[in-house]
């Protein structure tokens, strides 16, 4: 029963507590025949084997039953609601939830992982065989951090939920409008660096601008400037050595080619993930980019 008991664990509140005490008898009761000496156990699991491989064929039976009839299948539907029977079809791998909760729950599964380190993490979305996740706390702005988490979440999924291929980390600002030369004017240069003049940025390639630890690149697009976090929004390693396209402002990563709008940001090899824009102004030719 371990494997259903930890799938229900994601909905507690569901659990009739007579579900969770017969399950608990199973879990001891295996417990207890672990313990035994050898020959004793494993006449024991030989057992617990051919009545589980009972049970399954009778399961399996009934279930496909009831989905070959339209009104049994509307009956299997409405009884797998019940957590005992989930538990029960689960166990067996017959019923599976949707890939999204799959997701959800190893997310679960890892956040204690993920605060211990200060950090957090929430699922955006799943799309296709890539899970989309924000990155909160500690993870959230520190490169080293966000690729250690990100990566532990990838590992986690990928083992839980085989048909999961890699983790995309969408950014925690929404993309702000674009920035023109014209449109920003200084007011305080607290918690601001200045840049490079705006000329002085390459057209083809990122200019990589650093402060106290934290990394930043400026693109270019014809009038427009922009900065992002000197992170890519797939696996968080770093975007300075990336390429442009100057005709189209297509930014593609080094690392693995994800290829990123160089003004908005937006990722056009995974439509939610995006590079995470900084705040930035243009004071008499000068970009000033706030990085804390
Ligand atoms: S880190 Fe993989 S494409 Fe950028």
């Amino acid at each position: 029963m371990t494997a259903p008991v930890a799938d229900q664990t994601a909905s507690p509140s569901a659990v009739p507590s007579e579900f969770e005490t017969l399950a608990k008898k199973v879990d001891d009761a295996l417990a207890a025949v672990r313990a035994l000496d050898p020959a004793a156990r494993g006449t024991a699991m030989s057992l617990k084997d051919s009545i589980e491989a009972f049970h399954k064929l009778a399961l399996t039976t009934m279930v496909k039953r009831l989905k070959d009839d339209e009104h049994g299948r509307g009956l299997l539907f409405s009884m797998v609601d019940a957590p005992e029977i989930y538990a029960m079809l689960a166990l067996h791998g017959i019923v599976r939830a949707d890939l999204r909760t799959r997701v959800s729950r190893v997310i679960d599964m890892v956040r204690p992982y993920m605060e211990s380190h200060g950090g957090d993490v929430e699922l955006v979305d799943v799309q296709g065989d890539r899970a989309i996740v924000r990155l909160h706390g500690s993870c959230n702005g520190c490169s080293m951090s966000a690729v250690t988490l990100r990566n532990s979440v990838e590992e986690a999924l990928k083992e839980h939920v085989p048909e999961i291929s890699g983790v995309d980390v969408a950014p925690n600002e929404p993309t702000p409008a674009l920035v023109t030369l014209e449109s920003r004017t200084a007011k305080s240069k607290e918690g601001w660096i200045a840049g490079p003049n705006v000329m002085d940025i390459a057209t083809d390639r990122p200019y990589r601008l650093d402060d106290n630890g934290v990394s930043a690149i400026l693109t270019r697009r014809d009038n427009v400037v922009q900065a992002f976090r000197n992170v890519c929004a797939h696996q968080g390693l770093p975007l300075d050595s990336a390429t442009i396209d100057p005709e189209d402002g297509t930014l593609t990563c080094p690392w693995h080619g994800f290829r990123f709008d160089c003004i908005s940001g937006e990722c056009f090899t995974s439509p939610k993930a995006m590079l995470e824009p900084l705040p930035l102004r243009v004071e008499n030719g000068v970009v000033w980019v706030r990085l804390a």
